[in-house]
C-alpha cells in the first residue's frame, strides 16, 4: 500500500490584509508613516510586511514602546511562523528564517539595547510613544548601508516629533503617509463604534479613533465655563442629594460634594485637611445631617474602609468605591462626558473650578489614559465630584421628590 504523504504546511500563519491596509503595503516609499484609529490593524499590517521581508532574506528590528508590547508582538510572530523551519532565539527574541531573513523584537524603553548591525526594514509600532531621538538618532541611522526601510505605525499621541513627520511627509521625497479612522477597518462593525462615541469624552474620540492630533496639553475637563450654571444657595428638599467623599491622605484634604440627584447641580462642597479621623468623620456626619443624603458614594482606598465601616454603624448610607487601574478612568470620564455635555451643572468657586481645569491625562503606549493632578496640585475636588455624579447614575435609594 502506498503511503501518503501530506504535504508539509510552510506559511507564516497571518490574516490577509484587509482593503486600508493594502494600501499601505503597496505603497513602495521608503518611509511610510500611518497614523490610525485604535484596533484599525497597525500591528497585523506591521506582522504582514515584517514576516514578508524576512522570508525575502531581510534583516528586521520590530520597534515597541514598552517592554510588554514587544514581548506581546514576540509571542504573537513565533506563532504566526509555527510551520516555518524558523530558528527562535529567546535570548535574543530573534527570530531566523530559512534563506538568511531575520526578525528581532526590541523595546525602545531601554535604547541601551538599540544597537546592531545594518537593518534591511524596521517597523516601529506606536512609534508616536518612543522618544523622539529614537529614530534620527537610533533607528535612521542603522538603515544607512543597506537603504533600508521603515514603517512608522502609530495612534496620534499630541503634536510631537510623530505629528511634525506626519506634517512633513507630504513634502518631503522618500517619505508617504496614512491616516485612518477606527472605521477604516473593514472587520469592525461600525455600530460598535457608533457606541463607544456615545460614551466617549470628544477629545478622546478624536484622538483614539478618528485618528486627529489634537494639542498636547493634556486637559481632561473641558467646557467648564459653560457647565457653571448652578444656583449658589439652593436648598432642594426631599432626600434627594447624594455625597462624593474622597478621604485625604497626609498632606491632602478630604473633599465632600453635594448633588442635587435629579437636577444633578452641584449644591456645595466642602474640604478640610490635618485633622483627625473622627473629627473628619464628625464633620461628614453634620454635612450628612443637613443635606440628609440617600446615598455617599466614598473612596474606599487605604484609610477609606475602616471611615465607611465606622460611619455605616452610625447609620450612614455610605457605599464604598475601589478605585482600580480599571475604575478610575472610567469615573473621570464619565464625569468629562457629563461636563462637555452639560449634564451635570457646577457652582462658581475658584477652588473646584481649579482642580477640574487643571486634571491633566496622560495616553499610555498600549491605549487607555493615565489620569492625575500635575504634581504638587490637589485633586480631591475632582474625585468627589466624580463620585458625586457616580451616585446620581448609579445609587437605586429610594428618593422621595416631595
Ligand atoms: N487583515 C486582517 N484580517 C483579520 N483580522 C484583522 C486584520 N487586521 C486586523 N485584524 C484584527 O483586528 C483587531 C485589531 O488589529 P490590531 O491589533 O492589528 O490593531 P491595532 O490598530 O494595532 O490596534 P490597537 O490600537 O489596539 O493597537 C485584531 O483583533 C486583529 O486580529
Ligand atoms: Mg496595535
Amino acid at each position: 500500500m502506498r503511503r501518503v504523504r501530506r504535504p508539509i504546511k510552510q506559511e507564516i500563519n497571518l490574516p490577509a490584509p484587509h482593503i486600508n491596509q493594502v494600501q499601505v503595503i503597496a505603497s513602495g516609499e521608503r518611509y511610510r508613516l500611518v497614523v490610525c484609529g485604535r484596533r484599525w490593524g497597525k500591528t497585523v499590517v506591521g506582522q504582514i510586511e515584517i514576516a514578508n521581508a524576512a522570508l525575502d532574506g531581510k534583516a528586521c528590528w520590530w520597534v515597541a514602546p514598552t517592554y510588554n508590547m514587544a514581548e506581546h508582538v514576540w509571542r504573537e510572530l513565533k506563532s504566526a511562523s509555527r510551520d516555518l523551519p524558523v530558528t527562535v532565539s529567546e535570548r535574543l527574541r530573534r527570530l531566523d528564517f530559512p534563506g538568511g531573513g531575520w526578525i528581532a523584537i526590541k523595546s525602545a524603553h531601554t535604547p541601551d539595547n538599540l544597537r546592531g548591525a545594518g537593518l534591511d526594514f524596521v517597523v516601529l509600532d506606536e512609534a508616536a510613544f518612543m522618544e523622539p531621538a529614537i529614530w534620527p538618532q537610533i533607528i535612521r541611522p542603522m538603515l544607512l548601508d543597506k537603504q533600508g526601510h521603515a514603517l512608522f505605525l502609530s495612534s496620534p499621541h499630541g503634536k510631537n516629533w510623530f505629528w511634525e513627520n506626519f506634517t512633513r511627509a507630504t513634502t518631503t521625497p522618500n517619505w508617504d503617509r496614512f491616516q485612518y479612522t477606527s472605521y477604516d477597518n473593514p472587520l469592525i462593525d461600525p455600530a460598535e463604534l457608533d457606541a463607544i462615541r456615545l460614551s466617549t469624552p470628544d477629545r478622546i474620540w478624536q484622538e483614539e479613533y478618528m485618528a486627529r492630533f489634537t494639542d498636547d496639553s493634556g486637559q481632561v475637563f473641558r467646557g467648564l465655563a459653560e457647565a457653571t450654571t448652578a444656583p449658589l444657595h439652593a436648598q432642594p428638599s426631599g432626600q434627594r442629594c447624594v455625597f462624593g467623599v474622597d478621604w485625604g491622605r497626609e498632606n491632602d484634604y478630604t473633599a465632600i460634594v453635594v448633588m442635587d440627584a435629579v437636577t444633578r447641580h452641584v449644591l456645595a462642597y466642602d474640604h478640610f485637611n490635618q485633622v483627625s479621623w473622627s473629627l473628619q468623620r464628625g464633620r461628614l456626619r453634620a454635612l450628612y445631617d443637613r443635606w440628609q443624603p440617600s446615598v455617599i458614594y466614598a473612596e474606599s482606598n487605604s484609610i477609606g474602609a475602616p471611615n465607611i465601616e465606622a460611619l455605616q454603624q452610625e447609620g450612614l448610607p455610605i457605599r464604598p468605591f475601589a478605585t482600580t487601574a480599571a475604575s478610575k478612568p472610567a469615573l473621570i470620564e464619565a464625569l468629562a462626558l457629563a461636563i462637555e455635555r452639560r449634564e451635570i451643572a457646577l457652582i462658581p468657586g475658584q477652588t473646584l473650578i481649579d482642580e477640574l481645569a487643571n486634571y491633566r491625562m496622560e495616553r499610555l503606549p498600549a491605549g487607555g489614559y493615565r489620569y492625575a493632578a500635575p504634581s504638587g496640585l490637589h485633586d480631591d475636588l475632582v474625585i468627589a465630584l466624580a463620585l458625586a455624579y457616580h451616585a446620581t447614575r448609579y445609587a437605586t435609594p429610594s428618593i422621595s421628590f416631595a
